[in-house]
């Protein structure tokens, strides 16, 4: 049977970069049916509402779900009744069930000198945050009246167990477990859930234990200590988008979103990017790892998926620099050093 990928190009500078991505998708799988939606705010132009029923429905039921990026000015409101874009994909991570979302960090030697940070420091990396994706502050209960507001931070142990267990199993050499236990609940149910699966499961895997606050100075000035950081949601959040900068750009980073069997979800870290969209300028490059991730986690090829990675290292070897990485490539250049790369 063909392969069916639904795709969400959704706002901003997500169609330009979902589109080449489509492209080298088809190349590597030719069988492959593509089925696009409307998501985000164009879906709320369109629908009224960010994710429609039958988006959801035709995910669920797709091989795979590759997602650019949502969200804009267009939409952005401080008005509680009003629809939002980021919520469609909150929507839609929860109503796959993807509580698993895996961020890549692995700086490239080309890139070294694109990072704020110094090639010393960078040097080595090669890290993986596993960010909890289903629960925590981003699923609780909200309230808001004219002068207070409030958003509850709940998490149960079948949550932190499901996605330590998925810590646990992509570890090399150790897993950090990011949390704020000396302040917060939920950060000590954490940690207990955390040290009880590892002694019960998975003893021989090293195990440590960092506050958030100091997890994200030890990013930028160790980040080689790290292999997994398992975390929760709003931690993961932040903490990926700094940990973006060790790889040069946010445009760099790729992720997986995956649940207990079912279609996953792959889509870069980043965001809609507003300030650069219509301009052709985009770096599609985090859309296209995202792409190789869709290729290895989701369709199981894993010789597809290692060939697009390599092609965008040998492009980015060659001296292919989009803008956020200093140079002046667009994304329809980019897209050709990688078509070229891969010969
Ligand atoms: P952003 O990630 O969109 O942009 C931050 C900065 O990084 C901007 O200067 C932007 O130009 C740059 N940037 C991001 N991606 C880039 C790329 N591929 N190439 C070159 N430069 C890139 O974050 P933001 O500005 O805080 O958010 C903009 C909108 O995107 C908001 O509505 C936010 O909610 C939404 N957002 C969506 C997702 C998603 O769909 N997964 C993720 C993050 C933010
Ligand atoms: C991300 C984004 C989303 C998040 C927003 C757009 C809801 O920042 O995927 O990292 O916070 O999860
Ligand atoms: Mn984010």
């Amino acid at each position: 049977m063909a392969t069916r990928i639904v795709t969400l190009p959704g706002d901003g500078i997500g169609p330009e970069i979902l589109a080449p991505a489509v492209d080298l998708l088809k190349r590597f799988v030719p069988d492959v049916t593509i089925e696009e939606h409307v998501f985000g705010g164009a879906s709320i132009d369109a629908h009224g509402t960010a994710l429609t029923d039958d988006t959801l429905a035709a995910c669920r039921a797709a091989d795979g779900v590759l997602l650019a990026a949502v969200g804009g000015p267009k939409w952005d409101t401080t008005d509680a009744s009003k629809p939002r874009p980021e919520q469609g994909l909150l929507g839609l991570r929860k109503g796959m069930g993807l509580y698993a979302n895996l961020r890549p960090v692995r700086p490239l030697p080309a890139l070294y000198d694109a990072s704020p940070l110094r090639r010393e420091i960078i040097d080595g990396t090669d890290l993986l945050v596993v960010r909890e994706l289903t629960g925590g502050i981003y699923f609780g209960e909200k309230t808001r009246t004219e002068t207070t507001a409030s958003d509850l931070c709940a998490y149960s142990a079948e949550e932190i167990e499901r996605i330590a267990r998925s810590a646990f199993e992509a570890a090399r050499t150790k897993v950090t477990s990011v949390d704020k236990a000396n302040v917060l609940e939920t950060s000590r149910l954490w940690r207990q859930v955390v040290v009880d699966l590892h002694q019960r499961e998975f003893s021989h895997i090293p195990l440590e234990h960092v506050l958030v606050d100091n997890a994200a100075m030890q990013l930028v000035s160790n980040p080689t200590s790290f292999d997994v950081i398992v975390t929760e949601n709003l931690f993961g959040d932040i903490l990926s988008d700094e940990a973006a900068m060790l790889t040069g750009s946010i445009g760099m980073l790729p992720s997986a979103s995956l649940g207990a069997g079912g279609p996953g979800l792959f889509e870069p870290v980043h965001g809609s990017a507003p300030d650069i969209a219509g301009q052709g300028i985009a770096n599609p490059l985090a859309m296209f790892l995202s792409t190789a991730l869709l290729l290895r986690h989701g369709l199981n090829l894993e010789s597809e998926a290692t060939s697009l990675e390599s092609a965008v290292d040998k492009a980015l070897d060659q001296g292919l620099r989009t803008r956020d990485l200093g140079g002046t490539a667009s994304t329809a250049e980019a897209t050709e050093a990688v078509l070229a790369a891969l010969g």
